[in-house]
């Protein structure tokens, strides 16, 4: 499929723009269960990298369902079209420099793997942990409930599996702490790994 494609080398490099933005580029990509509070969490990340004046950008799994991957369902296979798309676009997004935040439920270990590969070093996996009980009690959009009556196949949790994380580069325990401590956790993560630049 890639006979006859030569790529292109960019005249305006994704150092340049590390440059001009004083912040590195980064993809913190969320994982855990429906209710977790991946996207709450990623938007309140972006929120407040937006005001410290840095180029973000949020990708939410039931948005992107709705434009980019309205073809794609549930299943295995499908889960995995879906994170491998995600994986890319997240990937052109960090070569502009932008740090992303990626909130989808990525259940399997295998494709959270090749998000990683995709990305590479700059990509930062977020375990946003919260047991099931938790999650199917906040059941913000009823969901669980109706997975439990049988009405929604291959629910995570409770039909499909979710595979924890090994090795993620930041755990955030939903349960025990609020948003704000769990933003602030992360942006600690960035500092600590010179994410920022000179004296932003
Ligand atoms: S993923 O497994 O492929 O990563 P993704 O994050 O894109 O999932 O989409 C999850 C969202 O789709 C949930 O937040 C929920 O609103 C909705 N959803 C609909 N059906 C299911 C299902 N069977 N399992 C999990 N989430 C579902």
């Amino acid at each position: 499929m890639t006979n006859n494609l030569h790529f292109h080398n960019v005249t305006v490099s994704t150092k340049d723009k590390i440059l001009k933005n004083k912040h590195k580029p980064a993809v913190l990509w969320f994982t855990g269960l429906s209710g977790s509070g991946k996207s709450t969490l990623a938007n309140a990340v972006e929120k407040l990298l937006f005001h410290r004046g840095f180029q973000t950008h949020t990708l939410d799994g039931d948005n992107v369902r709705m434009g980019l991957n309205r073809d794609l369902g549930f299943s295995q296979e499908d889960r995995t079209e879906n994170i491998r798309r995600i994986s890319e676009v997240a990937n052109l997004m960090r070569q502009s420099g932008t740090i992303v935040c990626t909130a989808f439920i990525s259940p399997y270990r295998k494709c959270r793997n090749s998000a990683r590969d995709i990305i590479g070093r700059d990509f930062i996996e977020v375990y946003v942990k919260a047991p099931l009980e938790v999650c199917e009690n906040r059941d913000p959009k009823g969901l669980y409930k109706k997975a439990r009556r049988g009405e929604i196949p291959n629910f995570t949790g409770i039909s499909a599996p979710y595979e924890t994380p090994e090795k993620p580069e930041i755990i955030v325990d939903t349960s025990e702490y609020d948003i704000e401590e769990c933003t602030l956790q992360i942006e600690q993560y960035l500092t600590n790994n010179n994410y920022f630049l000179g004296n932003r």
